[in-house]
């Protein structure tokens, strides 16, 4: 079979692993778990709810059967407690580790917490997985971590010096897993994600990305900012995609892919104002009455990337990854979701 993917899937079907994910109820932990429950795998989930929703839980509870329900153990804890962290460990095989702060500003304006959790929460999970004796462990690292490289697109060796406290914790992240690696021989794979966005992103609060809470705002009929002069780009990724890379990673076999670091997105560049046009046209195209209207644009936001393209040319090699949503057709997925919110 050509798509590595479907045939991954396929041989998970037959042969029932069971999988941790760490910040469980966040957006691309919940769409992980609705993924995982639908291929009939056992699934124990951690979060401490602290930007994650039990609604996001109750939402995936709907969409899988009640057997495939059966199978996912939720432990609501910190990863900040070492023995939380074993205790969901326990007889786990593949940990997909995802919960951090999120955030640029957030961790501009409170980098303490952000690093207890991304730094000292991270280690304790690998402290955890390690000794637990899981057979990998994939962890979310970020594009955030290109810092001020300004090449495009970017390639995983050449990176610059971090623009926030955020990155400064990816980084480590990235430095720890391959530590873990050389020192004890633990199996890790970091995927850099660049901007994903799909159902159940949220799209509230201060730290909101970009598209939720713009679709969030037109529904509303508020104004839509765009910071900077709406030339920013980046290269969206559709969480579908980031679900297909954890599962590759996860359960690679071969051995020159683990210890490694991969570029996770669609490999294409999008402007913010391209992208505000994609937005508009499909609300235009499904509510009725919907009011188009012109953005308004204000002061570049601190500790942003200009512009940012991965080279997925690795991940793709390495793990057989094939993205299988543009980012037009990602939104028209995602869209019905936000609309019925
Ligand atoms: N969304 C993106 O575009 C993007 C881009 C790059 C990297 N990432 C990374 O992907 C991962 C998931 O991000 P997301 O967008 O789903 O964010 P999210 O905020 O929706 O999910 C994170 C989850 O982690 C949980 N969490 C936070 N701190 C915790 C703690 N101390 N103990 C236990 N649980 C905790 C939260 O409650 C939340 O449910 C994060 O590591 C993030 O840094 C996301």
């Amino acid at each position: 079979m050509e798509n590595r993917y479907e045939q991954l899937c396929l041989e998970l079907k037959t042969d029932r692993k069971t999988w941790l994910i760490t910040g469980v109820a966040g957006f691309i932990g919940s769409n992980l778990l609705e993924e995982l429950l639908k291929l009939d795998q056992t699934v124990v989930g951690l979060d401490s709810f602290s930007t994650g929703y039990q609604q996001n839980l109750d939402e995936v509870k709907s969409l899988v059967t009640t057997e495939q329900w059966d199978r996912f153990t939720f432990i609501k804890g910190d990863i900040c407690t070492l023995e939380i962290c074993r205790r969901v460990c326990e007889s786990v095989d593949y940990v997909l580790h995802q919960a951090a702060l999120g955030s640029v500003p957030r961790s501009i304006s409170d980098p303490i917490t952000t690093n207890q959790t991304n730094i000292s929460g991270f280690l304790n999970m690998l402290v955890a997985s390690r000794d637990a004796g899981v057979s990998s462990f994939t962890y979310a690292a970020s594009s955030s971590t290109y810092g001020d490289h300004m090449a495009l697109p970017k390639v995983e060796e050449n990176i610059g010096r971090p623009l926030s406290p955020y990155a400064v914790t990816k980084f480590v992240n990235e430095l720890y897993a391959d530590v873990f690696y050389r020192s004890y021989g633990f199996k890790t794979i970091g995927l850099r994600y660049f901007n994903v966005f799909g159902k159940r992103q949220n799209p509230n609060g201060a730290y909101a990305a970009v598209i939720p809470k713009w679709i969030s705002s037109l529904l509303n009929r508020e104004s839509v900012y765009i910071n900077g002069d709406g030339e920013t780009s980046r290269d969206f990724c559709y969480v579908e995609n980031v679900i297909q890379a954890n599962l590759l990673a996860a359960t690679t076999s071969e051995l020159s892919a683990v210890n490694q670091i991969y570029n996770v997105a669609l490999g294409d560049r999008t402007s913010l104002i391209e992208l505000y046009k994609l937005i508009q046209s499909e609300l235009d195209n499904r509510v009725k009455n919907f009011e188009l209207k012109e953005p308004i644009y204000r002061d570049f936001r601190e500790g942003d990337v200009r512009h940012s393209q991965a080279d997925i040319s690795k991940v793709k090699s390495m793990l057989g990854y094939s993205p299988s949503h543009k980012v037009a057709e990602g939104l028209s997925e995602a869209m019905d979701w936000y609309i019925n919110q």
